[in-house]
């Protein structure tokens, strides 16, 4: 019997043009080079330029996605964003991005569920491309981490950096076996109880201001490898794959020290874990889509690929999706 999935036709990404090294952070606040290296995997990260909103890096990344699938606009009915930086606090930045496509047809709108927001996104389209919802969807997730840094904050500045990634998913009718393309398996959670150990500590309703983001690094961190891996647990259940199944493993673009150790108790070689951390930062709800982007680009990704992505954010929000390329 076939079945409906939601199918990559092709991804993009997009990266503002300024570089922050370490050694010019370390200008800023009492930090070094060496201690972020170290500690993180961080070599440098991208800022957005002044007057480049994060719906014009989900813009360009979208482009990039479109060009990739060989597809316009027109071709597309849903647009989800992934954003806990929007433009402005209303309207959504995903209606912007559809305004910036010239697109006055389908529908677009932004979730929040900050760094795990992309797989969030990812399985909202894929339960309306399911439901007969859309047919073409973007699935976009950009960031303008920097608007919301305490550049006073050594324990944070470092960590975060801008950019944007993009899916383009198609439904797609498939025999509705393991060894169909697309998203094969979806795995969301959130726990409010962990909201303390990172936030931002403003916001509309709460005080009337933006705020900046706050986290208890070293508290987080020990629960990441834990609550990720046991959602990871739950698609090899639901699917019967292992850990030796999977081609590449993309996770969120955090620490290198959470992806390797995650890796590790997964017992994923580091050979099939996408990297990007060193370059980008932490680029919240745009990490995993980048991520996807650059190893498809540079050849590493291919058709038929089974992918593992998963991600924990603040909420705390996590998740793991298995996805055939
Ligand atoms: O994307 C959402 C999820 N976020 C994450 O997954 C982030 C998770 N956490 C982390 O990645 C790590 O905890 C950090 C990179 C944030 C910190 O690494 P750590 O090994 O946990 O360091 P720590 O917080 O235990 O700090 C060690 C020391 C402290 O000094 P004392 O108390 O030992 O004297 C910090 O004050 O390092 C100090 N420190 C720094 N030193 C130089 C903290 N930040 C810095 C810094 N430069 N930027």
């Amino acid at each position: 019997m076939s079945t409906i999935r939601s199918v990559v036709l092709g991804s993009g990404g997009y990266l503002p043009e300024k570089i922050l090294t370490n050694a010019e952070l370390a200008r800023l606040v009492d930090t070094s080079d060496e201690w972020i290296r170290q500690r993180t995997g961080i070599h440098e990260r991208r800022i957005a330029a002044d007057g480049e909103f994060t719906s014009d890096l989900g813009l360009k990344a979208a482009q990039a996605a479109l060009d990739n699938a060989g597809l316009t606009p027109a071709d597309i009915d849903l647009i989800v964003l992934a954003t806990a930086t929007p433009d402005n606090t209303f309207p959504a930045a995903a209606v912007a991005i559809q305004r910036k496509l010239g697109m006055q047809h389908g529908v677009a709108y932004d979730v929040h569920a900050v760094c795990s927001g992309f797989l969030f996104a990812l399985t909202t389209v894929d339960a309306m491309i399911r439901a007969g919802q859309a047919k073409r969807a973007l699935v976009i997730g950009a960031e303008t981490f920097s608007r919301i840094l305490d550049w006073t904050d050594r324990k944070t500045c470092v960590l975060f950096g801008d950019g944007a990634g993009a899916v383009v998913v198609s439904a797609e009718s498939q025999p509705g076996w393991r060894s169909d393309r697309g998203v094969l398996s979806a795995h969301l959670r959130s726990d409010g109880r962990f909201q303390d150990l990172l936030y931002v500590d403003g916001g509309p309703s709460g005080t009337g201001t933006v705020g900046h983001l706050r986290m208890e690094g070293r508290e987080v961190f020990k629960h990441a490898v834990g609550v990720v891996s046991g959602v990871i647990d739950e698609a090899f259940a639901a699917t019967g794959f292992t850990a030796a199944d999977i081609d590449w493993f993309v996770p969120h673009q955090a620490n290198i020290r959470i992806i390797d150790a995650t890796a590790r108790k997964l017992g994923i070689p580091i050979e099939k874990v996408i990297r990007t951390v060193d370059r980008h930062g932490n680029t919240s709800a745009a990490s995993v889509p980048l991520a996807l982007w650059e190893a498809q680009r540079d050849g590493r990704i291919k058709r038929g690929d089974l992918l593992l992505l998963e991600a924990l954010g603040g909420g705390f929000t996590w998740g793991a999706v298995l996805l055939r390329w």
